[in-house]
């Protein structure tokens, strides 16, 4: 075995964790568009960060495991309903999800380097540092809408002054 099962199932845990977060972020730039009209806003997160998850999955599964010749297996995906109150509720819930993701994505790589599976270490730090730039993005539209009186004001300020992606 090129990789250590405990590398290779906690990867197939971060693939499948790539789905829930696409789920559930489409999901809340959907209430964004729809509940609270804020279109830009919605389009931005959607294209720019709750898609970045299906696209990383598909990374970490060529780079990390089919290159090794290590088919994935891919979680449940669950159904995405959740209610939300206002826009801030969106975003703050947004905060929380990409950081949590962060934590779990930095856990996998530790147990890489535990391994001492180096080729995957590597390959996932650098994704890592790529996924960084998401989590400098939900950080600064968090402290932004918190400082937005008017939602409708942030949403037309966003493409030009805080979308830095
Ligand atoms: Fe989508």
């Amino acid at each position: 075995m090129l990789i250590a099962d405990e590398t290779i199932q906690s990867i197939y845990l971060l693939i499948s964790e790539c789905f829930k977060m696409n789920r559930k972020l489409d999901r809340q730039v959907s209430v964004l568009g729809v509940n609270f009209a804020m279109n830009n806003t919605a389009d931005l997160c959607h294209l720019g960060i709750a898609h970045y998850f299906p696209s990383l999955s598909d990374r970490i599964a060529e780079e990390c495991l089919e290159r090794y010749n290590i088919a994935v297996e891919y979680g449940e995906t669950p159904s995405g309903a959740e209610s939300y109150e206002s826009p801030l509720e969106i975003i703050d819930s947004m905060y929380e999800s990409v950081v949590d993701f962060q934590t779990m994505f930095m856990g996998v790589i530790d147990i890489a380097y535990k391994n001492k599976d180096i080729q995957v270490f590597t390959d996932l730090l650098d994704l890592l540092k790529d996924y960084n730039n998401i989590v400098e993005q939900v950080i600064l539209i968090k402290d932004k809408i918190h400082a937005y009186d008017d939602m409708q004001s942030f949403d037309a300020h966003i493409k030009e002054h805080f979308w830095i992606l």
